[in-house]
């Protein structure tokens, strides 16, 4: 085993800052109380949620009565959707989604599929961005919801909402209210700048994890007029859109860290672009038979996914792993079989591609000397890995290779 450990999986999750850490702690101890509480612990604890909240309204150009603390991404699209869908029901049974969403959202879609929706997934073509045309032509007058989300946790492309956001205002009839827009911004928050009123958008996710905060906390923007059914039912909390008691300390966590992703956005895209760039160069330079994954000009500065040919990405990240370095495969092992990532195959790669897909992904406090060592550990693992690959069989002319134009 390696003695090195160098952590390129951000979009997985990300460590939480220590300047976070310092503020949740007196949450955990002196600070306890329920946050609907009548006396002073639980009024300590409502006024440091209230604080929270504005700041997370701050990232997003929110009011703060605008925003639901619930328990992360997953939770966020389950009450914009579901809770949407619910609440509308006999309004219209159609939903317009992409083929490139996070799991979750992909989920609901089958779940509200069984129950008699009907769901339009856009494609999304080689560079892996949704064309506003293709909404245009999807929305019908029975369209209740469009849900794309604002950049993809795969690839990282930027997908055009506030076009969408303005085509969607644009098909409601007058008096009528829907469709509404749903835009999944777990992976954009704190990486590009985000004003849901430019957005056009009726409903935004957030998860803190993604954030430099701990997990199990999250957020959803609910426009100020837009009616949901809550998921969770049996108490008051979150203006009866999420019952239960709040994480308090995971909220003032998440409220800090909101704050410094604002203040440090600039900052921490111009670490992670230059660490990316340099990354990329030497991968193009140094490894033969890779394809970059989606576009490139239009991406969140901090994710790199590449398909190595010949290669189960599986293989890649397990000996990855053993060298210290620690990415992700877009795979997901279904009874016993790996699955090629959704997301790679949208883009109309082949399963070849599709399974050796590696997303890389840089952080706040990663360094070039982090960068150079992956850069050799993986000249050196493609390599052994391909003369043992089966899939080596048939070479395909390096110039078919090269760095996609996206
Ligand atoms: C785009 C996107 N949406 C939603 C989620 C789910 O967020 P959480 O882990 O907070 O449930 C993730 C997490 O990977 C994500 O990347």
């Amino acid at each position: 085993m390696s003695t090195h450990r160098v952590y390129l999986d951000h979009s997985a999750t990300t460590p939480a800052d220590p300047r976070v850490v310092e503020a949740m702690i007196p949450y955990l101890t002196e600070r306890f109380g329920n946050a609907s509480s009548v006396h002073s612990f639980g009024q300590e604890a409502r006024g440091a949620v209230d604080r929270a909240r504005r700041e997370v309204a701050a990232l997003i150009g929110a009011k703060a009565n605008e925003i639901v603390f619930l328990s992360g991404g997953t939770e966020a699209n389950n009450l914009a959707i579901r809770g949407l869908c619910e609440a509308v029901e006999p309004q219209g049974r159609h939903i317009i989604t992409s083929s490139i969403e996070h799991s979750s959202v992909r989920g609901i879609c089958e779940a509200l599929e069984k129950r008699g929706w009907e769901i339009t997934r856009l494609p999304v073509y080689e560079d892996g961005i949704v064309r506003v045309e293709d909404v245009r032509s999807a929305l019908r007058a029975d369209t209740v919801l469009v849900s794309v989300m604002l950049a993809n946790n795969e690839i990282g492309t930027i997908q055009p909402i506030q076009e969408i956001g303005a085509l969607v205002r644009q098909a409601r009839a007058p008096g009528r209210k829907q469709p509404w827009l749903h835009t999944d911004a777990v992976q954009a928050a704190g990486r590009v700048t985000i004003n849901v009123e430019l957005l056009g958008c009726d409903f935004l996710s957030l998860s803190a994890h993604k954030l430099y905060a701990p997990k199990g906390t999250g957020a959803l923007y609910i426009r100020r007029g837009v009616r949901v059914l809550s998921q969770n039912v049996g108490g008051h909390q979150e203006r009866e859109r999420r019952a239960g008691t709040e994480g308090v300390p995971g909220i003032v966590a998440f409220g800090v860290a909101a704050r410094i992703a604002r203040e440090e956005l600039a900052q921490r895209n111009e670490h992670t672009t230059a660490l990316r760039e340099n990354f990329e160069a030497a991968v193009a330079e140094r490894l033969s038979d890779v394809v970059f994954n989606g576009r490139t000009d239009c991406r969140l500065s901090h994710i790199s996914n590449i398909s190595f040919s010949f290669i189960e990405g599986q293989s890649l990240l397990i000996s990855l792993d053993l060298e210290g370095i620690a990415v992700s495969t877009g795979s997901a092992c279904s009874s016993g079989t790996l699955e090629p990532s959704p997301v790679i195959r949208a883009l109309g790669r082949n399963d070849e591609l599709a399974r050796g897909a590696i997303r890389f992904s840089f952080g706040k406090d990663n360094t070039t000397a982090e960068v150079n060592y992956v850069i050799d550990v993986l000249s050196r693992i493609t390599q052994k890995l391909r003369t043992l690959s089966p899939l080596n069989k048939i070479r395909v002319p390096r110039s078919e290779f090269v760095k996609s134009e996206f």
